[in-house]
């Protein structure tokens, strides 16, 4: 009998437990394989806080969001003690692989981790959508619908009020959720950090919406978004400005524009509300998708991948070939190619 452990880490999302229920359904029923469940991400496996799952366990949790097993931002490797108490972990409950469901942060640790001698597999969750060599991870479907039907609750105020309203979407430093979303919910200027924005081209923008017969602005502003002036600075430079400043983009942007134009703008942060919540329709597919190809993997013992989505195939890639990098927008995307098409405006 094999036996796999599972954690969950990095932000949460919704589909986390659909994935899980996938991987688990697969791996007991059709594999009759043992599974371990690690809480609060790599730092269950630092303290060995674990059990063995029973298929109760996985039942009834389709829907919900959150983890069952809980998460956490751990950073084990950046102490050698915790590296070799993971490892220690591995041994102890004597497993064959371990699968780790999470984002960037998530697929390198498991990549590491694999260095050290355990056999890992990853499944990629994340809102942001920034992992590499994956089109689609799950989250992202039920964080574009709730941003959407922020965006469309912000139009119809927008619009009563004549306003301009800035919403200010998460996505760390991709520009994926921004994009879609104000997309999806009809706004007016799209800014993303892979396009630097230029303040004066968006207040002339939202100057002629707002003299046209329908006097008001929606705005989703990603929380990466980078101004022109900013487009240069390293990474340690820009962190350096921003806690200066103490204002996410969404009240950055405002601000800048306020400082130049006759109209004022007002923001709604849309914060963790993205993240929380049951997951849609389509990430319940996706994920369990994800969860029985990587159980598909587990019984093949083809270890050390990440779980992708390829068009409408899934696939398996090397975990090596993932690890350190993101997948930010690419600027002939045809997302924003529809976007500038219909009249938004990216502030370039
Ligand atoms: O990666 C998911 C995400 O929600 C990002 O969009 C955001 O930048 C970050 O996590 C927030 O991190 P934390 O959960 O540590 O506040």
């Amino acid at each position: 009998t094999k036996r796999f452990g599972v954690l969950t880490a990095g932000g949460d999302c919704p589909g986390l437990n659909a994935a899980m229920r996938g991987l688990a359904k697969t791996a007991m029923g059709k594999y009759n394989m043992e599974i371990v469940g690690f809480y609060e991400g790599y730092r269950g496996l630092v303290n060995n806080n674990a059990k063995l799952m029973t298929e109760t366990d996985f039942s009834g949790i389709l829907h919900k969001g959150g983890s069952i097993l809980g998460s956490s931002r751990e950073r084990p490797f950046k102490d050698p003690e915790k590296v070799k108490k993971m490892v220690e972990t591995y041994k102890k409950w004597e497993l064959d692989c371990l699968v780790v469901l999470g984002g960037n942060g998530t697929q390198k640790r498991g990549y590491w981790l694999s260095k050290e001698g355990c056999n890992v597999i990853g499944l990629p969750k994340t809102i942001d959508n920034d992992i590499y060599g994956n089109d689609i991870s799950f989250g992202f479907h039920s964080a574009l619908e709730f941003c959407t039907d922020a965006l469309d609750r912000l139009h119809t105020t927008a619009s009563s009020h004549k306003r301009v309203l800035i919403a200010e979407i998460m996505g760390n430093s991709a520009g994926w959720l921004a994009l879609y979303a104000g997309l999806a919910g009809g706004a007016d200027v799209i800014i993303i950090p892979e396009i630097p924005y230029d303040i004066k081209k968006i207040k002339k923008h939202v100057e002629k919406r707002m003299s046209s017969k329908n006097p008001f602005c929606v705005i989703a502003v990603a929380e990466g978004a980078v101004s022109i002036d900013e487009a240069n600075l390293t990474k340690k430079e820009l962190k350096k400005k921003r806690k200066k400043s103490g204002l996410s983009a969404g009240y950055r942007v405002s601000k800048e524009l306020n400082a130049i134009s006759d109209f004022e703008s007002r923001v709604s942060v849309l914060g963790y509300l993205q993240r929380g919540g049951t997951p849609t329709g389509y990430d319940r597919v996706i994920s369990t998708q994800f969860g029985v190809k990587g159980a598909e993997l587990l019984a093949k013992g083809k270890y050390n991948k990440m779980v992708a989505a390829k068009g409408l195939n899934v696939v398996s890639i090397p975990l090596e070939e993932v690890a350190e990098k993101v997948q930010i927008v690419p600027v002939d995307n045809i997302a924003i190619k529809s976007a500038k098409a219909t009249g938004i405006s990216f502030g370039d």
